[in-house]
């Protein structure tokens, strides 16, 4: 299929143009509230190598839940079996916080992209390497192409200040006996990650990890294609929580979102799509990047289905 990504994108915004601004940003997060909800952004990187922009790609904003992938990727690149035992692949048909649904299973999240399940994740990966967040930086650096990439020290303190359902649920998970490090400090090295301030075009770049199967920028392959196919099918499945069912609808594509109001999309073979608008709904999903999603696959009928 040849896509005109150039004309894509610029229709792309031209259909998401009622929607900006729309949505409630997050204020759970104090200083995610502080963020101007007129902006929007939207990059596609193709795996031939060109790069189409619109709006504010350019505009730094918080990673959030997007960098849970990324962290799975580190866990399954060191030990595909391990981390299964201690989260499930299931969709949670909860908010991405439930602190019931945890009791309920007896301290075992019932998927790596909701908060409980990416804290045993990223326990995992600092009993696994020791320096945890430092891996998943490097990673990032690399496949965005900025070695400059950083952590927001102000969101990440908003965040520690503010986490305590987090607290909550890594305390629930270690009353059941799954969580390795202690709770303080695998919570550190997650309010880090999910503090990431990254651009939509930075965001297409490391997608590309995925839409090629495991390949890094380099060209060199860091997973398996196995693992590849396993992480984005959580995207689908799992990865923008309990709107995960009319995601699969609206945009029929594998994404990631995160409260900081982004979303990556991956087009396996194609490219890899990173839309941002810091407006939610109700399940913490950006309006404008979801609308900006649905119209990307409508005109370009990239879909997995
Ligand atoms: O832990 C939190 O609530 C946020 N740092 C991330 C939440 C998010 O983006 C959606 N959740 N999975």
């Amino acid at each position: 299929m040849e896509v005109d990504y150039r004309r894509a994108v610029a229709r792309v915004l031209e259909a998401v143009a009622p929607c900006v601004g729309a949505g409630k940003v997050a204020d759970y997060i104090p200083e995610l509230a502080t963020v101007d909800p007129r902006q929007f952004g939207f990059a596609v990187a193709t795996t031939d190598g060109q790069v189409h922009c619109a709006g504010d790609a350019d505009t730094r904003f918080s990673m959030q839940s997007i960098s849970k992938v990324f962290t799975l990727a580190l866990v399954l690149y060191r030990d595909g079996e391990t981390i299964w035992r201690r989260v499930g692949r299931e969709p949670s048909g909860s908010p991405f916080n439930s602190l019931i649904q945890l009791e309920l299973e007896r301290g075992i999240p019932r998927n790596p992209y909701i908060n409980p399940g990416a804290i045993v994740v990223t326990d995992q990966l600092l009993a696994d390497g020791g320096d945890g967040f430092a891996t998943l930086h490097r990673l990032l650096r690399t496949e965005t192409g900025n070695p400059d990439l950083d952590v927001d020290d102000v969101v990440a303190a908003s965040e520690a200040g503010a986490g305590h359902r987090n607290r909550a649920l890594a305390h629930l998970m270690a009353g059941f006996g799954n969580m390795v490090n202690p709770v303080d400090d695998a919570l550190e090295h997650y309010f880090r990650q999910c503090s990431v301030a990254i651009t939509c075009r930075e965001l297409a770049h490391a997608g590309l990890l995925l839409a090629r199967h495991g390949i890094r920028a380099d060209g060199t392959r860091l997973l398996a294609r196995s693992d590849v196919r396993h992480l984005i099918a959580l995207m689908m499945t799992c990865g923008t929580y309990d709107a995960a069912g009319e995601f699969a609808y609206r945009v029929g594509l594998p994404c990631k979102s995160g409260v900081g109001g982004g979303i990556l999309a991956i087009v396996p073979d194609h490219c890899a799509v990173a839309a941002w608008g810091p407006g939610l709904d109700d399940h913490g999903n950006s309006v404008s990047a979801t609308a900006a999603l649905a119209a990307f696959a409508d005109i370009t009928g990239h879909s997995v289905f």
